[in-house]
């Protein structure tokens, strides 16, 4: 697995980082363990986590899972702004069913994922962010952070002064090491722009979207370590499965849409760290592999191309 370096946090962290989301929920404890190991086994060392990921349950996974002599080695990422969800007692007797249904019915896992609680947004105040990390914390089994990133914040509370003020603090406790953005580009862009306490930002990007462009065009803002993640978001793999099969003879690119989403990812994060759902076998070896190939930053142009050559057309045809 090739790394990067991560200059707030002064180490080399993996360029593919873990998802942790559907930890405890759509996955079993038990598997989740298991893909947590293969990936780490296979060089990642980059959690992605956050309070209400896994119905509640993912922080307190991930915390047994490197629980084991692993902590130091890890680079743990989660956020404050989205609350646990209170899950009642009927949903958790009903959890195994219905992964059971959704591995045998893949169909399901939308309607299943749509009636899933979701965790309350308190309004972001210093006293609600440090309650959230020392809960954090102790879900987690460790006593600090390497990032700790707001959770789709408001603007508003990437400019407001008492909530960095309190960032700051955690950071000089040393709870948390390094402080991130993890919400919408205009939120980045202003927060960022207002205060260098934020050193990170996580934000979906694909070779549609391109929001990783409109972050680095600002030059004040290239201190920011990157991360991105919704590499294989259903409308992106389906938009470029179209694509691929509208144009013969490309000689140059790789034809599966899911081995080229992943190395224009990486190619295009090139500094950062790519966030990626990996809980199958088969997806883990796969992306781990692709991970660790040195780049070719060709690529890009190539899937640019791709890309507005449909543009083009789009707009050519009205
Ligand atoms: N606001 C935020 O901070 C935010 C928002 C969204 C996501 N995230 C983070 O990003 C993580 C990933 O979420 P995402 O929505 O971006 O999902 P994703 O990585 O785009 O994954 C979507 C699906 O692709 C599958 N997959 C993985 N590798 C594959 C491969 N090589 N070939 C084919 N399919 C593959 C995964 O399957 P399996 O998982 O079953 O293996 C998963 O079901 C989350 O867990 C979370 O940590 C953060």
């Amino acid at each position: 697995m090739r790394t990067v370096y991560h200059p707030t946090l002064k180490r080399g962290v993996s360029v593919l980082g873990f998802g942790c989301a559907s930890l405890g929920s759509r996955i079993s404890r038990c598997e989740g363990m298991r893909s947590l190991g293969r990936a780490y086994e296979l060089g990642v060392n980059w959690f992605d986590v956050a309070p209400p990921y896994g119905d509640g349950q993912a922080e307190s996974i991930l915390g047994s899972f490197l629980g084991g002599g692993r902590r130091d080695h890890a680079v743990i990422c989660t956020k404050v702004g989205i609350a646990r969800p209170e899950i009642s007692t009927v949903k958790r007797v009903l959890r195994p069913p219905a992964r059971w249904a959704v591995h045998a019915f893949p169909g399901l896992r939308k309607q299943i994922s749509r009636a899933r609680s979701v965790g309350s947004r308190p309004p972001l105040e210093p006293a609600t962010i440090r309650k959230s990390l020392e809960d954090s914390l102790r879900r987690l089994k460790t006593d600090y952070v390497d990032v700790l990133a707001l959770h789709e914040p408001r603007i508003e509370d990437c400019t407001n002064t008492k909530v960095i003020e309190e960032l700051e603090n955690l950071r000089r406790e040393g709870l948390a090491r390094a402080i991130s953005i993890a919400g919408s580009v205009d939120a980045i862009l202003v927060g960022a722009k207002f205060s260098r306490t934020f050193d990170g930002a996580q934000f979906p990007n694909s070779p549609f979207s391109r929001n990783i462009d409109e972050i680095c065009k600002v030059d004040v803002l290239e201190r920011l370590f990157l991360v991105t993640h919704s590499v294989f978001d259903p409308q992106v793999t389906s938009r470029l499965v179209q694509l691929l099969e509208s144009k013969a003879g490309l000689p140059e690119i790789e034809k599966s849409p899911t081995k080229l989403l992943i190395d224009y990812a990486l190619t295009k994060n090139s500094a950062g760290t790519v966030v990626l759902s990996m809980y199958s076998s088969r997806h883990i070896i796969e992306n781990c592999m692709r991970a660790s190939r040195e780049i070719d930053p060709s690529l890009l142009d190539l899937v640019d191309s791709l890309v507005s050559s449909t543009d083009n057309n789009c707009n050519s045809t009205g």
